[in-house]
């Protein structure tokens, strides 16, 4: 039997776990101090609703959806990204959503990509959606939340590239002119895209591949066709982005993966990642994706970070300090103390302090490695001596400073410490 994991998913096990655990919590925490609100939806939808709206021309939908048929028949497909299921639940759910509606999610996604590093068929992304608003103010919220988000986890060095990609009103003309430009320059295109451009002349545009990219380079830009409305937005985002002081780079062959974006277009970059990885998430406007759906109109904006790429991108940015050492192990020499040594675990976790023990009956020394290797901050020792004068003794597993303390005073004095 195979015990390695399927193909392009990993265990995430201690200490890497720890890690994402702590991606999790602050997404929880900044995304309730942006007033986003948590939602769930299903690890997989009908078939339809990722391929009417991420784009037949998109890489997700032609080559790396999960998709099966359940045993009533249905074609459905693991969850490859976030935004139209939300759009669904939210917007499908009606007048009871009242709108705008901020919503987060932290959520397993699976693309069947060729598996590298920071490209993975199970990975986990933590988005962001506002329904419901055409405000360049909602834009600049998400961007602005996304960029603090980085920050506040540790990584040190993103580069936030912005740009616009029209609407329905002066898209297909820029689109035509595009195409006629790259008719003209088919031959200098990379094969697949010499095949396939008219399907979406726009995704030429972020082509990784140095022909494409020359061609790109040269191509008619959006910024020269934009209608008024959307110069406008695009203006109110980056005004909204130059007074919150966050620096923006406008990138004008920044087009995203997939097919619902109109206007704003904006990616976290990662220069510590290679190209082509080095995308720690992205997102933007998708004012036309709840119609799609045969939902009414309601625009919508957010992004989605990849929380693999964010550790890979700490990794790479060099080493941090350890994680700080939290709670005491309690030790026990003998059996009359191991009762109250139990007791002490309990009131330490009543009292909010991470508190553990062994669960058998071990030699001291045995019990100081478990101490040592389970992270905490203190052993709380409770052997007969310390049971006849009603004290225990706590020492410091950094320095192995020991003190003698008060048996009711342990709680107090190790939630006032480094715990
Ligand atoms: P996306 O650009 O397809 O956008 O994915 C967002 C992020 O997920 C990427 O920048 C990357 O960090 C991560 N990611 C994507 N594919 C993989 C993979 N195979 N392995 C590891 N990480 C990956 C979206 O998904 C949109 N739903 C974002 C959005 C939200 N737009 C508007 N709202």
């Amino acid at each position: 039997m195979e015990l390695a994991p399927p193909r392009g998913t990993t265990d995430l096990l201690p200490p890497r776990s720890d890690r994402m655990r702590r991606l999790y919590d602050d997404a929880h925490r900044f995304a309730t101090l942006y007033g986003y609100r948590y939602l769930e939806t299903p690890a997989f939808e009908a078939t339809e609703l990722f391929s009417r709206t991420a784009g037949d021309s998109s890489d997700v939908v032609r080559k790396e959806m999960y998709s099966f048929q359940d045993k009533g028949g249905r074609t459905l497909t693991l969850r490859p990204e976030g935004t139209a299921p939300v759009v669904r639940a939210v917007v499908g759910a009606g007048s009871s959503a009242s709108l705008p509606f901020k919503a987060y999610y932290v959520e397993l996604m699976w693309r069947y990509g060729r598996p590298q590093k920071g490209r993975l068929r199970e990975f986990r992304q933590f988005g962001v959606e506002v329904l419901g608003t055409e405000a360049p103010a909602a834009d600049a919220e998400t961007i602005v939340l996304g960029h603090e988000y980085l920050r506040r986890v540790g990584v040190k060095d993103v580069a936030l590239e912005v740009n616009t990609l029209g609407d329905a009103t002066c898209r297909p003309a820029y689109r035509k002119l595009l195409l006629e430009y790259l008719e003209a320059h088919r031959d200098r295109l990379r094969d697949e895209h010499r095949e396939r451009f008219r399907e979406n002349p726009l995704r030429v545009l972020d082509c990784t591949d140095e022909a494409c990219r020359q061609v790109a380079a040269e191509a008619p830009k959006i910024a020269d066709h934009l209608c008024d409305a959307c110069r406008e937005h695009f203006d109110g985002v980056l005004g909204s982005l130059d007074e919150e002081g966050l620096p923006w780079k406008r990138v004008d062959t920044l087009v995203r993966g997939l097919d619902y974006y109109v206007r704003t277009a904006y990616e976290y970059v990662s220069p510590a990642l290679p190209e082509g990885q080095s995308s720690l998430g992205g997102g933007g406007r998708y004012d036309g994706l709840a119609e799609i759906l045969g939902l009414p109109p309601t625009p919508g904006v957010g992004f989605a970070l990849g929380l693999e790429r964010i550790l890979i991108a700490l990794d790479a940015e060099g080493p941090r300090g350890e994680p700080r050492p939290r709670g005491v192990f309690v030790v026990t020499v003998g059996d009359a103390a191991a009762s109250s040594a139990r007791e002490l675990v309990r009131e330490l976790r009543r009292g909010g302090v991470p508190a553990q023990m062994a669960f058998e009956d071990r030699p001291l020394k045995a019990q100081f490695r478990m101490a040592d290797r389970s992270g905490a901050a203190f052993a709380a020792v409770l052997g007969e001596r310390e049971a006849e004068k009603d004290t225990v003794t706590l020492r410091r597993l950094a320095d192995g400073r020991e003190e003698t303390v008060p048996r009711g005073a342990v709680v107090g004095k190790v939630s006032g410490s480094d715990v």
